[in-house]
C-alpha cells in the first residue's frame, strides 16, 4: 500500500494548535508552522474507517475498556519491540503529561529534588515543580554529534538524595535513541540508589530506519521493578488529539498506588473515541508508520543537506529518532529575542525556540519535519534567506 506524505492539507479552521494560533502566538495569520509535536499527515486508513463508524454512532455514551483493546497493546510491544507486557500491567491515562504528574506526586516527597536530563521537553520543568518538587538538572553533553548522559555528575544528584528520575526516552529534543548500554549504565545507577525511575517512552515507536529503541523496563525484572513506563500511541499514529495514553507498572504495589490515585480523580473511565482508535492503528497501522519513518527520514535528510549548503554557520543534530531535528544555532551569534526576531518576523517561520527546553538550549531551535517534503523546503528556504539578510 502506498501512502501520499507529500500532499499538503489545510489544517487552518479546523481548531488546530499548531495551525490556528498563528495570529495570536506570533502576528501573522499566514506564517508556517513547524513547531509543536504532532504530524501534518492524515492518520492511517484504519484508524480514519473506524473513527468514522463510531461517529456514524450518533450516541457518544459511555464506554467499557475491551481485553481486545490491550491485546493490541500487548502484541504490539511483543512483535514491534520485542517487550513482553502482560495485559494487568497496563493503567490507562488521559495523556502522557498527566501520567509524569502523577508519578511525580506519588512516588516523590514534597520538597525532594526529582531529576531531568536537560535540555528535555519543557512539561518535564512543569510537572516537578507544579508538585512542588525541585528540579535538579543532569545535564546532557554533545559527543562527535550526539547527546550523551553525564553519569558522573547523575550519581552525585542520586547521593545527595534524588529519589526520582524522569527520562526521555528517545530523547526530546535531540533525537536519541538510547543503547543497551547507555541505559544499562543509568539502571545500575538507579538500583544502587533505590532511584524509581518515570520513563517517557512516547517517542518509542518512531526510531529512524537504522536504529532501535529499547524499553528500559525490558532491561531486567529488577530494572522493570522500580520503572513506571508512560506509554501512548498518539505520537506514533498522529491522534494527539483523542488524548488518550496509558502507563506499563509490572510491580504491583507501584501499580496498584498509580491506579488507585487514577481511580481517585475519576480518569479511569474509557474514552469513547480513543480505544478504536488505538487498537485499530495497532492492529492495522505498521505499514503506514514504516512508510511514515522513511519520508520522515527523507526529510531529515533533505534538510541538513540544505542546511550544510545554504547556511554552515548552523549545526543539526543528526536524529535517530523522532521526527524533530535540533540545531546549534549559536554560530549566528543570535540571543533569543534575535532568534524569535528571525524566525517569526523575517523568514515568516515558526520552529521551538530552544530556551523552553531549558537554558542549554539557548541558540537552539527544533524544528518538526513531520510534513510535506515543500513545507520542509518553503520553511528552510525563507529561514536561510532570512538568515543571511539579518
Ligand atoms: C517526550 C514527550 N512526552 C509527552 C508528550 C506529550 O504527550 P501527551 O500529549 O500524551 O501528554 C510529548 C509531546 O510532544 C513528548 O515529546
Amino acid at each position: 500500500m502506498t501512502f501520499d506524505f507529500d500532499r499538503r492539507i489545510d489544517r487552518r479552521n479546523t481548531r488546530s494548535y499548531k495551525w490556528d494560533q498563528n495570529g495570536k502566538l506570533y502576528g501573522d495569520p499566514d506564517i508556517l508552522p513547524l513547531w509543536v509535536a504532532d504530524m501534518d499527515f492524515q492518520s492511517p486508513p484504519a484508524v480514519r474507517e473506524t473513527l468514522e463508524k463510531r461517529a456514524a454512532l450518533g450516541i457518544y455514551g459511555y464506554a467499557i475498556r475491551t481485553d481486545g483493546y490491550l491485546d493490541s497493546i500487548v502484541q504490539w510491544y511483543r512483535t514491534r519491540h520485542g517487550w513482553t507486557i502482560e495485559p494487568q500491567w497496563i493503567t490507562d491515562t488521559p495523556s502522557v503529561v498527566t501520567s509524569l504528574s502523577l508519578a511525580v506526586e506519588l512516588f516523590s516527597e514534597p520538597g525532594s529534588d526529582v531529576v531531568l536530563q536537560s535540555p528535555v521537553y519543557y512539561p518535564f520543568y512543569d510537572v516537578i515543580r507544579s508538585n512542588g518538587r525541585n528540579v535538579v538538572k543532569n545535564p546532557l553533553s554533545i559527543r562527535d554529534g550526539q547527546l550523551r548522559m553525564d553519569y558522573d555528575q547523575l550519581e552525585s544528584l542520586f547521593r545527595e538524595g534524588a529519589k526520582l528520575l524522569l527520562l526521555c526516552s528517545p530523547h526530546n529534543p535531540g533525537g536519541r535513541v538510547w543503547s543497551r548500554e547507555e541505559l544499562l549504565r543509568l539502571g545500575e545507577l538507579c538500583l544502587t540508589y533505590g532511584v524509581t525511575v518515570v520513563s517517557d517512552e512516547i517517542h518509542c515507536d518512531l526510531a529512524l530506519p537504522g536504529h532501535k529503541h529499547i524499553p528500559f523496563a525490558s532491561l531486567s525484572p529488577e530494572l522493570a521493578d522500580i520503572t513506571i513506563t508512560c506509554l501512548a500511541a498518539t505520537k506514533t499514529f498522529n491522534l494527539p488529539g483523542l488524548h488518550t495514553s496509558y502507563t506499563v507498572i509490572s510491580n504491583p504495589s507501584i501499580k496498584r498506588k498509580f491506579e488507585n490515585r487514577i481511580k481517585a480523580l475519576s480518569l479511569h473511565m474509557a474514552q469513547h473515541f480513543a480505544q478504536d482508535a488505538v487498537e485499530a492503528a495497532y492492529r492495522e497501522g505498521g505499514p503506514w508508520l514504516d512508510a511514515m519513518l522513511a519520508y520522515v527520514a527523507g526529510n531529515i535528510d533533505y534538510a541538513i543537506d540544505y542546511l550544510a549548503e545554504h547556511l554552515p554557520e548552523v549545526k543539526p543534530l543528526r536524529p535517530e529518532g523522532t521526527y524533530l531535528l535540533w540545531i546549534d544555532c549559536r554560530g549566528l551569534g543570535l540571543d533569543v529575542a534575535g532568534l524569535k526576531d528571525l524566525m517569526y518576523r523575517k523568514a515568516k517561520v515558526v520552529f521551538n525556540e530552544g530556551s523552553t527546553f531549558g537554558n542549554e538550549g539557548e541558540g537552539w531551535l527544533r524544528i518538526n519535519l513531520a510534513c510535506p517534503r515543500s513545507i520542509v523546503e518553503e520553511a528552510l528556504e525563507s529561514f536561510c534567506r532570512a538568515a543571511k539578510e539579518k
